[in-house]
């Protein structure tokens, strides 16, 4: 019987574009979800942006959109990074759609019927300028512990000390810098101290088989722990970007309730479009809902998500697959260390989706662990493994086939008993196993020893030593249909890994899609494959110049520090930068760049300047049309990727990005022309 499931990935909050942790989870679930395809199984693999919460909101106003402008931007940003590394989502929604509010608004009503709300008032810092309350991430004061100050409200970064935000000395507001206020105010909670919550969630985490054991323990520690589970406070006052809770006017939806919910509307905006019965599929016991998400949200998932669903009278989840984080060279990513990889930036520098797929396969396994990116172990396995022995094979036996025979295979030796192809047939269960055990890293050794053997063989019967007599034209055309049958079949093996090589092989071969069912088959006995082209290149190690950012040098990392004055230089130096007021006569995007926006320029010289400034973070292109600014009209032009620049504009920046984000061009008063010096 084919399996029936529901495959989410966690869903990205709407504020950044995806970060290689986001690229790696859906990877993995996409090898998932592309094995279990292969196998005749049904799947629909869904995802959506986690669209609300006070990050959001904020954000939103510092960028003059609204939240629902801004969340729609950043939504259009994501297709070419899923596109670009061979995601197949079968859809992309928001957990601010319509169906979203319908089913979270169903959900409380459900529990709250069932006598899992409570209501209390709580007293919290409130904003008297911004009028809202404060999450502790909006207020900083001086560490009472160790006298720091611009601490966070819950912890020191100096002292590590952990506190809550009404301990600080001197607390302000990070949106505001006003003097937070204690304001009270009613909230409401999901009552998971109820009993029958810690029963459930006992069955469903420890005993159901549905995690990994060391999550499976971590739920037990939880469950188990002293002080047990607390309620969780679920509402937020109002101003808040999010779903109004039913019957309580001017109180939201705390962002974590619905966003798992996000799943479920996901799959429901997709069954809508595509015109199929989202309720017989939910109450249907063959459906498998399985979610893949980070080490980071276990908490979420495996308490909150099933008792919300179990307690409203929903479907729960079967099971979840958490994974661990991206490190590079061993050490947590880092812009400044330059360790940071940009998932758009290795696309834009023409690194292969595929090779990035394999070498995150190759590294992944069932456990929790976190996976390294080292640029030297990835240069290996791609041009080692995957090229030196898998591209190898193929290449080794489609000159022959082509030049010599017409493009024809043989396959009368292809008998059920003939111990090459049995040999390569007999492993397939054991693919498929690793595989639906998230075993990538095994399935792919397992791949690879066939692979190893087969080049063995292409090293024993030398097809290029054949090749010299053509007495010898059956033996060789024989040896070079074994090579391509076997080739077949490791291509067949790597798809789920692959799915791009696959198909250009599919296309090469002149065969259909490869699924599971293949394993049994062999190509027709005097089948013509086409002309082979090259699959894939090699790594060039140079390349990871590009890929990483230059590490940002030590005086520069202090948070919040400005940056330390230049050496001194004359007027004459000074004198030296021509300035020059210029009018931005047009602005657009580049295709193909995260950074870059490309400027026209006019400074009064009868023709335009062309310049590409890194402000794309800051700034909408229509923004800028029609603005003054200022620009260096005499550096030298420089040759870039998608054009010849030619000057610069200025813009101001802080020095750490957490504490300063954001990218200020500069705009003279008015009055000041085109082309007029700035001195
Ligand atoms: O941690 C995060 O990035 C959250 N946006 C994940 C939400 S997963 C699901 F619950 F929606
Ligand atoms: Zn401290």
């Amino acid at each position: 019987m084919t399996r029936q499931l529901f495959v989410t990935t966690a869903l990205p909050y709407a504020n950044a574009a995806f970060h290689l942790g986001h690229i790696m989870e859906y990877i993995q679930a996409d090898i998932w979800v592309r094995h279990q395809r292969m196998m005749g199984n049904s799947v629909s693999f869904v995802c959506a942006d986690d669209a609300h919460g006070a990050p959001i909101m904020i954000a939103a106003e510092k960028a003059n959109l609204t939240p629902q402008e801004f969340v729609a931007q950043i939504a259009a940003g994501r297709k070419q990074y899923l596109d670009g590394f061979h995601i197949s989502f079968d859809n992309w929604h928001s957990t601010d759609g319509q169906e979203n509010h319908d089913l979270s608004q169903d959900i409380y009503r459900k529990l709250n019927a069932a006598g899992f709300i409570t209501s209390k008032v709580i007293e919290q810092f409130y904003d008297p300028v911004k009028n809202m309350f404060l999450a502790d991430r909006y207020i900083k004061g001086e560490c009472p512990k160790c006298h720091a100050k611009d601490q966070y409200g819950d912890s020191c970064e100096v002292c590590s000390a952990v506190y809550s935000p009404t301990e600080l000395i001197n607390p302000y507001s990070v949106l505001t810098g006003a003097v937070p206020v204690m304001k009270s105010s009613e909230h409401f909670f999901f009552r998971l101290s109820d009993p029958k919550c810690v029963e459930f969630l006992r069955a469903w985490a420890i005993d159901g088989n549905r995690l990994q054991p060391e999550v499976a323990n971590k739920a037990r520690e939880w469950l188990d722990g002293e002080s047990g589970l607390g309620d969780w406070d679920i509402s937020r006052d109002a101003p808040y970007f999010g779903i109004e809770i039913p019957g309580q006017p001017g109180k939201y939806f705390y962002v974590w309730l619905d966003a798992p919910v996000g799943y479920l509307a996901s799959l429901k905006n997709y069954f809508a479009k595509t015109g199929r019965d989202y309720d017989a599929f939910m109450a249907d016991r063959n459906t498998e809902q399985v979610h893949f998400i980070g080490k980071d949200i276990t908490y979420f998932h495996t308490l909150f998500w099933p008792a919300m669903l179990k307690f409203a009278g929903y479907k729960t989840p079967d099971r979840v697959y958490a994974h661990g984080f991206v490190t590079v060279s061993g050490e947590k990513m880092s812009k400044s260390r330059g360790t940071g990889i940009s998932p758009l930036k290795y696309l834009d520098i023409g690194m292969n989706p595929e090779w990035l797929r394999y070498y995150l396969a190759a590294k992944l396994n069932a456990r929790v662990e976190d996976i390294d990116f080292s640029a030297e172990d990835f240069t290996a396995r791609i041009n080692a493994d995957l090229i030196g022995k898998y591209v190898n094979i193929a290449s080794r036996a489609a000159g022959f086939i082509s030049k010599k025979f017409n493009g024809q295979v043989t396959t009368a030796w292809a008998s059920s008993s003939d111990s090459f192809l049995s040999g390569l047939r007999a492993i397939a269960p054991e693919i498929q196993a690793y595989y639906e055990g998230r075993e990538f890293s095994k399935a792919l050794r397992a791949i690879m020893d066939q692979a190893d053997m087969i080049n063995a063989y292409v090293d024993a019967n030398k097809p290029w030593v054949l090749a010299k007599d053509s007495a010898n034209d059956a033996a060789l055309q024989e040896v070079c249909s074994r090579l391509i049958e076997a080739f077949r079949l490791l291509t067949l093996y790597l798809k789920p890994v692959l799915p791009e090589v696959a198909a250009q092989v599919e296309r090469w071969l002149n065969i259909a899609a490869l699924q599971w069912a293949d394993v049994n088959s062999v190509l027709p006995d005097g089948h013509a494959i086409n002309p082979y082209q090259h699959l894939l290149t090699r790594v060039e190690p140079a390349i990871f110049d590009a890929l990483f950012d230059a590490p940002v040098p030590d005086e520069e990392k202090k948070p919040g520090a400005v940056e330390e004055l230049a050496a001194t230089i004359s007027i004459d130096d000074f004198s030296k930068i021509d300035l020059r007021i210029a009018r931005i006569v047009n602005c657009e995007t580049v295709d193909g760049s995260d950074k870059l926006l490309r400027l026209t320029l006019d400074i009064g010289e009868g023709k335009n300047r062309n310049v590409f400034s890194g402000i794309k973070s800051a700034y909408q292109p229509e923004q800028l049309i029609g603005k003054f600014t200022v620009m260096v009209a005499n550096l030298a032009p420089r040759k870039m990727k998608f054009g010849l620049s030619e000057g610069m504009v200025l813009a101001a920046s802080g020095t750490d990005e957490k504490t300063n984000p954001g990218l200020y061009i500069l705009e003279p008063w008015p009055g000041a022309l085109p082309g007029m010096r700035v001195r």
